[in-house]
C-alpha cells in the first residue's frame, strides 16, 4: 500500500512532535504494509511550509529507519487565496514528488461554487488537484453534486482511512460509504499525526473494503491509484462516477469499470 497524505515530519506542523514519534510513526506504516509515505506537511495560516526544512527531516528520518517505507514529499495545501497563487506560479515545492498531483484542502469556511474557479485555475496551471477528506467536512458532505462535478472535470478525491473505520464518527463514515457507491473517490490515506490518535495504518480499512466491496476496488484505492500519483502517470480504469442525482439508479460498481 503506499500512503499518500501523512504528516510524519518532526515539528513542522501539528503532525509527529519529535524526531523519535517521527521514527515510530513510519516504523508502525512498514509494519502495516505501506511501502511509500509521502510526508505532506500543512502550509496554512498557521504554519509556514519550508521545503529546505522538509528535505532535510526527509533525509535524516529516511536514514534513521532505513529502507522502508520510502519518505516521498508533497504538501497539504490549504486553499486560500494566496496558496492558489502561490501554487500556480511555482507549483514545485508543493505537488506530490515532484508530480503534477497537489493535496488541496478546503477554507474553513468555503463556498463550493467558488470553488469551480478555484479548481479550474489550477487545473490550467497543468496540476492536477486531490481533495482531501470531504467526508469530513459538513459542507461537502450536504454537496455530494459539487464532488461529482469536480471529479468528472478531472479533479481527484481522497478520503481518510480512520473515516471509513468510524474513528471519525458516523456522519463521516456514512458519507465514505456513499461516495464509494458513486464512485467518487480515487483514494484512500491516513493522515496520520501520530501513532495513537492519528496513526499511520492503512490495512483496517483495506481489509474492510477488500471484504465488502471486493480485493479490486480496494488494490486500486490503496495501492495502484496511489502509485499512479507518486509516479506522475494517469490513473489506471476505474469505476465511473455516478451523480447524485441518478439515485435508485444506481449501478453496480463493476459493471461501469472502465474509464
Ligand atoms: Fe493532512
Amino acid at each position: 500500500m503506499i500512503d499518500i497524505h501523512c504528516h510524519p515530519l518532526p515539528e513542522v506542523d501539528d503532525g509527529a512532535k519529535s524526531f523519535e514519534i517521527a521514527v515510530e510513526m513510519l516504523k508502525m506504516a512498514a509494519e502495516d504494509g505501506i511501502t511509500h509515505v509521502v510526508a505532506t506537511p500543512h502550509c496554512n495560516f498557521r504554519y509556514a511550509f519550508d521545503l529546505g526544512q522538509n528535505k532535510k527531516a526527509t533525509a535524516e528520518l529516511q536514514k534513521a529507519i532505513g529502507d522502508t517505507p520510502q519518505i516521498l514529499l508533497g504538501c497539504d495545501m490549504h486553499l486560500s487565496y494566496d496558496n492558489i497563487r502561490r501554487l500556480t506560479q511555482d507549483r514545485a515545492p508543493f505537488t506530490i514528488n515532484g508530480t503534477h498531483y497537489v493535496l488541496v484542502e478546503f477554507a474553513e469556511h468555503f463556498i463550493p461554487e467558488q470553488m469551480d474557479n478555484v479548481f479550474y485555475e489550477i487545473q490550467v496551471a497543468g496540476l492536477t488537484p486531490i481533495l482531501t477528506h470531504p467526508e469530513r467536512n459538513a459542507v461537502c458532505r450536504r454537496k455530494i453534486q459539487h464532488l461529482y462535478n469536480w471529479v468528472t472535470r478531472g479533479c481527484l478525491v481522497q478520503v481518510t482511512a480512520q473515516s471509513y473505520t468510524g474513528g471519525f464518527g458516523s456522519e463521516a463514515l456514512r458519507a465514505v460509504e456513499q461516495l464509494l457507491d458513486l464512485n467518487l473517490i480515487q483514494i484512500v490515506a491516513s493522515d496520520a499525526h501520530d501513532t495513537r490518535h492519528r496513526p499511520p495504518l492503512l490495512s483496517p480499512a483495506y481489509e474492510k473494503m477488500a471484504s465488502e466491496r471486493g480485493k479490486q476496488l480496494a488494490e486500486l484505492l490503496f495501492t495502484k491509484n496511489p502509485e499512479a500519483v507518486i509516479q506522475g502517470k494517469p490513473l489506471p480504469p476505474g469505476p465511473l462516477p455516478i451523480s447524485p442525482d441518478a439515485k435508485g439508479k444506481k449501478r453496480k460498481w463493476w459493471s461501469v469499470f472502465k474509464r
